[in-house]
């Protein structure tokens, strides 16, 4: 049974108390492989995957084992690089020349083979990273949404291009074409969504990809795989597992990664970019971290900017880039939205991801919660109170979200990224010293601003539009809608993804021109009307 944050008490189910649609029985499948278009069983080392989600039949609650996934090796993971370089063939390979009509409807293949297995999926999101299962199934059906939405990009910018051009004297016909081969890795927070916002737009573009799922939210991608298979011409798709350093270094090092597609720290984006030998070759697209500040102007409206904070920095327990992860209240309201936030906090439901109403659930990482404590405790060592009632208690794999106020600037709750549900509120007198901080931050991604004097807020947004790359007013921070750019500055992001951006992203333009003489004219009529080539052709996409 749920329990509100103000009274923890045991939430862990025993397995009779679980409904039977939710069981995840151990997930025997985790050990397969995709390479060079076969599902194979790997008969290697393998991770047991044990869930967040801890069962209690008697002993205590004790974490679930869900499964196992390959441990490979780095001979196995050259395999993977070597079907994906091969599939590609140089740009010649039969994926990368392919019309876009074909490509899509390969991509369109795909859509009901997944969906066929969205139970399984959103079972596994809920056991493995804790996620509730209204946000597992949105994940789920986001990413369908997403695929659909770039068909239908794709196919708006095949219409544009498949025209020729006609300039000083020239005809040329400009058309986006891939980049190679593609390294996709997403974060453990949205394992699905978020590898396949990069994974999808690069291989409808004509790349051939390799993907890593994040160290929590493997076993999710298991039933993919066949569908993967299915869909798609061998070498188009594959995948590996394991270490990073094993599987991900080596694959790099090898200069043959035309795209590094990376959801995760900045620290690991660096290290892996500076590994490829010639990086002058190496396009990045990075999500990295964030620490996006909530804003609470005198005017504004408590109610709202409450519920907003309080879904903003605690949605997924605060495991968000996009998170709200410092709250600045003007001093003349600070006392009344704090208490309001802390009451908002403390009738949150906490239990498992499936109980009704529930926002707080086990987290996934190892040693989260005492982490999570040991920033809390610092900040009231440095004269912060706790101000909601149950807040920062750890019950094996929980962590009751801690809001701290008034938090000191100096202390590490203020300055990093802490990914999960520890709030850190600052008083402010002057908006200049919101502007500071959010210029001396080293992440630039979003800010929420709380107010209604229009003269006020302009002077904001004319400040943060420079530091940061989305400003929302009276609205939380986050991605959505996926067709908005999502982008970042500083040490927040490399490159914009949106369903259009991505398509653009991982891709070049090419062209095809030619000075507009009769012969040169009379040669490229004949191959656009013969439809002799795929690329120089004014075939249009319904
Ligand atoms: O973790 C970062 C995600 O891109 C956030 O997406 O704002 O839709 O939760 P969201």
């Amino acid at each position: 049974m749920s329990t509100p944050v103000a009274n923890p008490a045991n939430v862990f189910p025993r397995t009779a108390d679980i409904p039977e649609a939710m069981r995840q029985p151990y997930y025997a499948d985790g050990a397969r492989y995709l390479i060079d278009g076969k599902v194979e069983a790997w008969t290697g080392p393998c991770q047991e995957v044990t869930s967040p989600l801890c069962v209690d039949d008697g002993a205590g609650p004790a974490p679930t084992k869900l499964g196992h996934y390959p441990l490979m090796t780095a001979e196995k993971a050259m395999e993977a690089l070597e079907a994906a370089c091969e599939a590609y063939g140089r740009g010649c390979g039969e994926w990368p020349t392919m019309s876009v009509g074909d490509r899509i409807r390969h991509l369109e293949s795909f859509i009901p083979r997944m969906q066929a297995v969205r139970d399984e999926v959103v079972r596994l999101l809920m056991w493995e990273i804790g996620k509730t299962l209204p946000d597992s199934r949105k994940e789920f059906d986001r990413t369908v949404d997403y695929i659909r939405d770039t068909i239908q990009a794709l196919k708006e910018l095949d219409r544009t291009s498949s025209r020729l051009a006609v300039e000083q004297g020239f005809i040329a016909q400009i058309r986006r074409s891939p980049l190679g081969v593609v390294l996709c890795m997403g974060p453990q927070n949205y394992p699905l969504n978020e590898t396949f916002t990069t994974l999808i737009p690069a291989l409808i573009m004509g790349n051939t990809v390799i993907f890593k799922p994040p160290k929590y939210g493997v076993l999710l991608h298991a039933p993919l795989l066949r569908a993967f298979a299915a869909s798609f011409p061998p070498g188009v798709v594959n995948t590996i597992y394991g270490e990073g350093a094993t599987v991900v270094g080596p694959i790099v090092q090898s200069g043959r990664i035309d795209v590094l597609a990376f959801i995760g720290s900045a620290k690991v984006a660096s290290l892996l970019k500076h590994q490829h030998p010639r990086p002058n070759r190496l396009r990045c697209v990075f999500g990295l971290e964030a620490k996006n500040a909530a804003v609470v102007l005198p005017d504004a409206d408590l109610d709202l900017a409450m519920k907003e904070c309080l879904l903003g920095a605690l949605s997924f327990n605060g495991q968000r880039c996009t998170a709200i992860k410092i709250i600045f209240v003007h001093r003349s309201l600070a006392d009344q939205f704090v208490a309001r936030l802390a009451e908002g906090v403390e009738a949150l439901r906490v239990g498992m991801p499936w109980e009704d109403g529930v926002s707080i659930t086990p987290l996934a990482e190892k040693g989260k919660p005492q982490w999570f404590k040991e920033l809390a405790d610092e900040a009231v060592a440095a004269g912060a109170r706790l101000v909601n009632r149950g807040g920062g208690t750890i019950d094996h794999t929980l962590f009751y979200p801690a809001v701290l106020y008034p938090a000191a600037l100096n202390t590490r709750i203020c300055q990093i990224e802490q990914f999960g549900p520890v709030t850190p509120i600052l008083p402010y007198d002057d908006e200049q010293e919101v502007i500071d901080w959010v210029k001396a931050s080293p992440f630039g991604q979003q800010a929420s601003l709380f107010g209604s004097d229009p003269h006020r807020l302009s002077r904001l947004i004319d400040s943060l539009v420079n530091q940061v790359c989305r400003v929302n007013i009276n609205s939380q921070c986050q991605r959505g809608p996926d067709t908005f750019p999502f982008v970042g500055r500083k040490d927040s992001a490399e490159n914009t993804l949106s369903v259009s951006d991505a398509l653009r992203v991982f891709s070049i333009r090419s062209l095809v021109a030619a000075k507009s003489t009769p012969a040169n004219q009379q040669v490229i009529s004949t191959i656009v009307t013969g439809r002799h080539s795929k690329f120089l052709s004014t075939d249009f996409l319904f």
